[in-house]
């Protein structure tokens, strides 16, 4: 069977949306900033939500869910990720478990490593949990973005304690490879410390490239670490409310067994819900055809930018629906998305909030129609002839 891409939703309609995406900003701007996608639910998703609207079933999330389960389930067709579901834990969301994780993880005032430029609240997640960041940036590369190893090396020599990792990374789309996961495991179990993996943009990897769940990576990732993963970017789901914690080593499954009840009884019911109609079999076509429009979207953003503003520098990600794209070429200083918000009225993500490697850059998010993406840059590229 071929598989029919999922087509977003027409701006009228989106418009109705009372999300962050649709409310944040005046009609007369393209809300292209936050991870929200303008995909039609997965039916599946919108079957169980409908049951559960007309039944009023909108108490408490049971403490026996189908969710661990129909999770493994997916990670084992979707990944070859063999998942023991009893090593599964839910809580409200991934930030709110990489807080929880974080907690247990380090001592008040330890560093846990990022890898900037990445998404901005992992410096207030870390903040949160008492810890302090310490800044060991990507490198870029003729094959992309990379872990600099060499600088978590050092960071973990002199006593961080924790690697917040983004995989696949938030923004620049890089899937991490292997070898490069198995050496940051390796790094972790040498020095005594942990690695949070976050892999909520997992379920989005594009062809060509292979998702390696951290886990997996070797015999001391799943010693070292923790995977913290959702259903709510593929399937757009944010506002439900729905997280897993995961685990494989026996030290870090207690560590999350050990976690307070209360961190589990936050899971969103409708999002609990949700994410089981998600990850069943069910809705893998559904998760196929946005891949396949994602996929199309970002190669018809380079077209774009190639023909509308040919200063910008633009790498296809390997993964998810999130574009970092260098526009200090223009000339329009170290944060653009401030210009083009106030002049050729597109929201982009400010570069500059990722990190001071976000100079020059903005992060445009491309879930939406042709049309959208077409006439957002076309906006810009007025922008950039004026
Ligand atoms: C890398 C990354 N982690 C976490 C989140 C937020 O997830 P949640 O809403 O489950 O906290 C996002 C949202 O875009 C993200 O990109």
């Amino acid at each position: 069977m071929t598989t029919a891409p999922v087509v977003p939703l027409p701006l009228d309609r989106l418009r109705a949306r009372t999300s962050e995406k649709w409310r944040e900003y005046p009609a007369d701007v393209l809300p292209m900033f936050v991870a929200e996608s303008d995909f039609p639910l997965a039916p599946a998703v919108t079957a169980a939500l409908h049951r559960a609207v007309e039944l009023g079933d909108t108490g408490y999330t049971a403490s026996r869910t189908p969710l661990a389960q129909t999770y493994a389930e997916f990670a084992a067709r979707r990944f070859g990720w063999d998942v023991d579901p009893a090593r599964i834990r839910s809580t409200a969301d991934v930030s709110m478990g990489i807080v929880e994780l974080l907690r247990r993880v380090t001592e008040p005032g330890d560093r846990v490593i990022i890898t900037p430029p990445v998404y901005p609240p992992f410096y207030d997640l870390v903040d949160e949990a008492g810890a302090v960041v310490e800044r060991v940036p990507l490198t870029e590369t003729d094959a992309g973005w990379r872990l600099d190893l060499d600088g978590i090396e050092t960071a973990l020599a002199g006593g961080a304690r924790a690697v917040l990792l983004c995989s696949p990374h938030n923004p620049t789309g890089t899937v991490h490879s292997p070898a490069e996961l198995a050496r940051l495991a390796e790094l972790a179990r040498e020095y005594g410390a942990t690695v949070i993996s976050d892999e909520i943009h997992a379920p989005l990897v594009h062809p060509g490239a292979v998702f390696t769940p951290f886990l997996t990576a070797s015999a001391a990732a799943a010693e070292v670490g923790y995977a913290v993963t959702s259903a709510s970017k593929a399937f757009n789901l944010a506002g439900l409310k729905c997280a897993l914690m995961i685990t494989a080593g026996e030290r870090p499954a207690e560590v999350v067994r050990g976690l307070p009840l209360e961190v589990e009884w936050r899971t969103g019911h409708f999002g609990m819900l949700a994410g089981v109609a998600a990850f069943s079999p069910e809705s893998d076509a559904w998760l196929d055809g946005v891949l396949l429009t994602l996929d199309r979207n970002r190669r018809l953003l380079a077209d774009l930018l190639a023909a509308e503003v040919p200063r910008a520098r633009y790498r296809l990600p390997d993964a998810s629906y999130l574009a970092w794209v260098d526009l200090g070429g223009l000339g329009w200083g170290d944060d653009p998305a401030r210009r083009i918000l106030r002049e050729a009225k597109v929201a982009l993500h400010f570069g500059p909030q990722f990190g001071d490697e976000g100079r020059g850059f903005v992060r445009l998010n491309f879930a939406c129609g042709e049309d959208v993406l077409a006439d957002a840059v076309r906006r810009i590229g007025a922008l950039a002839r004026s």
